[in-house]
């Protein structure tokens, strides 16, 4: 008997959605999709070139793949910094040939998803800075060492900049 009435009620909600979604879908764009988001060009691409590894929030979870959300900016604060996130192999080696494409996906990688981590001021790449950074991939044994160096040259520098400010 319950179970007879929650199936009731069950198809009554069911009815009533159904009879909204159409009553908003009647006044949206005909060529609009319900519930769809928008994203805008620079975001597909990083969806389809970066968040199958990076997650599409930049929020990789317990990986190898670093996390990129609240996070990345912490490298931005030397030039050294900003060359080694564009010389990673999965940025340097991108399918992503047109330079200025790259350098928009990682604006957004910076300043998007790099949130608070992200010095405030931070210079937006160029497509001429990707161009020269991308010919040096960094790849090698040493590379997790290396990583750690320039994170903690960059990390000081934030450090003696936000003091400054
Ligand atoms: C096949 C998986 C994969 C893809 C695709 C990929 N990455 Fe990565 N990314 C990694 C891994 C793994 C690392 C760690 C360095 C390494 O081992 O290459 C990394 C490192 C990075 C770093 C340095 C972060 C840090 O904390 O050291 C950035 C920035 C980055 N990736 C951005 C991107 C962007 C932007 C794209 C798309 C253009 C991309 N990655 C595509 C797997 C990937």
């Amino acid at each position: 008997m319950r179970v007879a009435v929650l199936r009731y009620v069950t198809a009554a909600c069911v009815a009533v959605l159904a009879i909204t979604a159409g009553a908003v879908r009647a006044h949206a764009a005909p060529d609009a999709v319900a519930g769809a988001t928008t994203l805008s060009h620079t975001q597909s691409v990083y969806v389809s070139h970066c968040g199958g590894c990076h997650g599409i929030e930049g929020i990789s979870g317990p990986t190898f793949v670093p996390m990129l959300r609240n996070s990345v900016g912490s490298f931005a604060c030397t030039d050294e910094g900003r060359a080694y996130l564009v010389r990673v192999p999965g940025v340097s080696m991108s399918l992503i040939r047109d330079d200025q494409t790259l350098a928009d996906v990682m604006n957004f990688v910076l300043i998007t998803l790099g949130g608070s981590s992200t010095p405030p001021g931070f210079k937006p790449y160029t497509a001429a800075e990707v161009h020269t950074w991308r010919q040096h991939p960094l790849s090698g044994p040493d590379f997790m060492a290396l990583r750690a160096h320039v994170l903690e040259r960059s990390l000081a520098a934030c450090a003696r900049k936000q003091g400054k400010g």
